[in-house]
């Protein structure tokens, strides 16, 4: 067993951090993507076979492969910011992070297994691969190869630059701008509470898949706090390593086009071009919340004890 050397012990977690706050609040909420009640979403999807075609149902297995394939990549990718981290508050939060990446990508797979493949079955359509190419695009594989090459570079680089960098790409673009959009998405197009200006017909018209909206909820609600923490994250290195704001802006910039190309070749029921706003807005305001010196990130670690008070 190592040796705990001085400084080992005196850096012992806090747990009134805001890391710590984070990690605790990650802790209580914990859930089990193998407990979500996805079996309702087999029969909503036999059940509205005639107003949701065949080709819309591949479309929604191509959201599904597209969300599943991105949170299988950011779980593998985000091994190296552990090593870049220096506070053991931040280490604790990571290994939740990287625990819920995991159970994300679980997630989508079970829907995947238990849902999509049976009623592709049932509906005599093409029993497809999650991980077929068919569901990939180029800006999909741009943004995603950027997001590794950026996360890869911490193992040689461990600069104020390249952290930025790396959260920019990861935090920002991936998780924040890309998936909150995309949730967005799918829970507009799929739930009664959903936005009815998104979509393009009548709700009555379209499955409730509570499942998969019930389950993006819990995802929704983990991804909140890996995207608070990254955005704490770029405001120290901005405000305390003197990390000039236009390293993010960069990555922003550079990404950006990529985030609205993810979604032109989707041909569901929702519409484009509220989408790509949707993703405009998202990234305006995380870029606000990180270059205003008096905007503030949450902490959460208040909510565990109102929770706890019921
Ligand atoms: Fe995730
Ligand atoms: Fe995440």
């Amino acid at each position: 067993m190592a040796r705990l050397t001085d400084t080992d012990r005196g850096t012992r977690a806090d747990m009134d951090s805001f890391a710590g706050g984070y990690f605790r609040n990650a802790v209580y909420r914990h859930w089990d993507p193998d407990e979500v009640d996805i079996a309702g979403d087999r029969r909503e999807l036999l059940d509205y076979e005639e107003s949701f075609s065949g080709e819309e149902f591949d479309m929604l297995r191509l959201a599904v492969a597209r969300f599943g394939g991105g949170e299988e990549a950011v779980t593998e990718d985000l091994m190296p910011l552990g090593l870049a981290l220096d506070g053991t508050d931040e280490q604790l939060f990571f290994t939740t992070q990287l625990y819920e990446e995991a159970k994300h990508t679980r997630f989508f797979d079970r829907y995947w297994e238990e849902v999509l493949t049976p009623v592709a079955e049932e509906l005599g359509v093409e029993v497809t691969e999650p991980t077929d190419e068919r569901y990939l695009n180029d800006d999909y594989v741009a943004l995603f190869d950027a997001v590794e090459r950026s996360m890869a570079s911490l193992l040689d680089d461990r600069s104020p630059e390249a952290r930025a960098r790396a959260y920019s790409h990861y935090h920002i673009v991936a998780e924040s701008v890309l998936a909150q959009t995309a949730y967005y998405s799918l829970q507009s197009a799929f739930s009664s509470s959903g936005d009815d200006d998104v979509v393009t017909r009548p709700r009555s018209k379209l499955p409730n898949l509570d499942g998969l909206v019930g389950g993006i909820a819990r995802i929704r609600s983990d991804e909140g706090r890996h995207v608070g923490f990254g955005m704490h994250q770029v405001r120290k290195l901005i405000q305390e390593d003197n990390v000039d704001e236009a390293v993010v802006r960069e990555v922003l910039t550079e990404l950006m086009p990529h985030v609205a190309g993810i979604f032109t070749d989707i041909e569901g029921p929702v519409d484009h071009g509220a989408l790509v706003s949707y993703a405009r807005e998202k990234l305006t305001r995380r870029l606000d919340i990180i270059t205003e010196a008096d905007a503030e990130v949450p902490p959460v670690d208040d909510l565990v004890a109102i929770e706890r008070a019921g």
